[in-house]
């Protein structure tokens, strides 16, 4: 998708279509007279060409509700497409956002190619909430055009790469027409990093979309390789002798029952004129990329285990992150561990009872010690080695990324993933980082009482803690793992795929957590 700006005046402006964004100016329900929405631009052809649509109540502006206008009167463009932002008062760069996304998926299925976009504008005449037309900092031009050009990325994919006769296609051109008076540095800067970001968010999820047998940890490993050699990241892509050197037990387990060798990728990114051991942070980006998650000897059921093919959605999220980051350019050291593998049941495959010994932070101390009690719950014995690799190549800050227990889908459903924080300073970091991403998260707690149940009589720990709290207990043991180095850890079992499709965002893989990290990261950047 080719994305440009345009400060044209709306009504000349040649097109197939024209969407304009409407808010909806109800306030207290159905106790005054019905009021009709607002067009969100001051252009008066275009208020002209809706004027009688809008009075005629049909379209209320609801979030992401559309409504198309042929040779509207007054307008070089072909088409007109309403846009609902929702409720006037309650109107933020993620509704615009969105607008953006329903805007080009409503383009797609229709076979137009071509879209101009136009952002909201605050004339007097048109809004209460800039009074004077005065913009709203969180809305301004920048901010909107940002969101704008991610949401139509992340409307413009659709899964259907393997479908021989392709539904939809992508729509090829996306314009954004800002009124002539928004500050031009700032907006052009923010377009320019917005489709790097839907780009990336995008790469993460052409990753995750793709099956079992045709994105193996090798060629996961591949793909993360090609990548980092296009935007120019270090990349090394290593395999099971290396997790045997490292002494990487927990992640070998998991790998050792598939015919598939693991894989573990490490990518770094430096900025330019850094030197090596200033002192400053170093970001350690951890994923998990479980390829395919049959649960291994603990076996999941058969329902749904075809989705497990995501499983490796983390792993993804950091890789399209670096991908932004090393086009971004922010001045902070990044590296980035993900640990891919197939869970698979096997005569080689672990058993519950065994134990494992994870991978030594330091070669002269013993690895800690993991009896395993359930096979399927694989992504923390990954991700253990993977952030202790992280410490020891010289991360002082830590992230990771997975799908890791259903138990966090049962708690925040399918609207917020699960985030923790040993430490409130970094969490402070990652809640800023989600005012400018948009995607929600919600912090759970950990806890001393929530490791006691994942205490062994075995050995030092054990793989899952029983049946209540289970995104705690797992996230309690990733943090035996990164013992006092400042972390995150982000759960996204549920949001990593959109189980149903929305009017900005097809059903498939979403992306999550790609533009959160890269906000995480930037806001360390000197
Ligand atoms: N990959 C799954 C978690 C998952 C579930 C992701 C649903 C996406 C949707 C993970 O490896 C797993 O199997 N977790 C187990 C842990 C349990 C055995 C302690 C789970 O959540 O059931
Ligand atoms: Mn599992
Ligand atoms: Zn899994």
């Amino acid at each position: 998708m080719r994305t440009q700006l345009s400060f044209a005046p709306l009504a000349g402006i040649e097109t197939e279509l024209l969407a304009v964004l409407a808010a909806d100016t109800q306030t207290a329900k159905g106790r005054e007279a019905k009021a009709a929405p607002v067009l969100m631009t001051a252009d008066p052809a275009v208020q002209a060409a809706a004027a009688a649509l809008l009075a005629s109540g049909e379209f209320k502006a609801g979030a992401n509700e559309t409504l198309l206008l042929h040779a509207p009167a007054g307008l070089t463009a072909k088409r007109l497409l309403l846009v609902g932002l929702g409720k006037q008062a309650k109107v933020t760069v993620d509704s615009v956002r969105s607008a953006a996304g329903t805007a080009v998926r409503f383009t797609k299925p229709r076979g137009i190619r071509e879209l101009v976009f136009a952002l909201l504008e605050f004339a007097s005449n048109v809004t209460e909430t800039a009074p004077g037309g005065t913009v709203p900092e969180a809305l301004s031009a920048a901010r909107s055009a940002r969101a704008a050009v991610e949401g139509a990325f992340v409307g413009d994919f659709d899964p259907d790469t393997y479908r021989s006769e392709r539904k939809d296609q992508s729509v090829e051109s996306f314009t954004v027409v800002v009124p002539a008076t928004a500050e031009k540095a700032a907006l052009e800067a923010a377009f320019v990093e917005a489709a790097i970001i839907g780009e990336s968010q995008n790469f993460a999820r052409s990753l995750v979309n793709e099956p079992g047998n045709k994105l193996t940890p090798t060629i996961l490993g591949e793909r993360a390789a090609r990548m980092a050699a296009e935007v120019g990241l270090g990349c090394e892509v290593y395999s099971t002798e290396k997790l045997h050197e490292l002494k990487m037990g927990a992640f070998w387990s998991v790998s050792q029952g598939s015919a598939e060798p693991p894989a573990l990728i490490v990518l770094r990114y430096e900025p330019e004129g850094a030197a090596r051991d200033d002192g400053r942070p170093v970001l350690g980006l951890v994923g998990k990329g479980i390829t395919f998650d049959s649960g291994g000897i603990s076996l999941k059921p058969g329902a749904d285990m075809d989705k497990m093919k995501y499983d490796m959605a983390g792993g993804a999220a950091m890789l399209g992150a670096m991908r932004a980051i090393a086009l971004l350019k922010p001045r902070v050291r990044v590296l980035a561990v993900v640990c891919a593998a197939e869970n698979m049941p096997d005569g080689k495959a672990q058993k519950p009872g065994d134990v494992q010994t994870a991978m030594p932070f330091a070669a002269d101390k013993p690895g800690k010690t993991i009896e395993i009690i359930n096979t399927d719950a694989e992504g923390r014995l990954v991700l253990a080695d993977g952030l202790t690799y992280a410490r020891q190549l010289g991360a002082t800050h830590l992230i990771d990324a997975a799908t890791l227990t259903g138990a966090c889908v049962v708690a925040l459903g399918m609207v917020n993933a699960g985030a923790f924080a040993n430490d409130d300073a970094i969490w402070a970091k990652f809640d800023a980082a989600l005012a400018t991403s948009g995607e929600k998260f919600w912090r759970l707690p950990l806890g001393e009482e929530y490791a006691e149940q994942i205490k062994s009589e075995i050995g030092d720990i054990k793989n899952t803690g029983g049946r209540w709290g289970g995104a705690i207990t797992a996230a309690e043991f990733l943090r035996v793992f990164v013992e006092e180095t400042p972390w995150i850890h982000l759960d996204i079992a549920g949001l990593a795929w959109v189980e149903d499709a929305k009017p900005y965002i097809a059903k498939g893989p979403s992306g999550v957590a790609v533009r959160s990290i890269l906000e995480w990261v930037r806001s360390y950047a000197e």
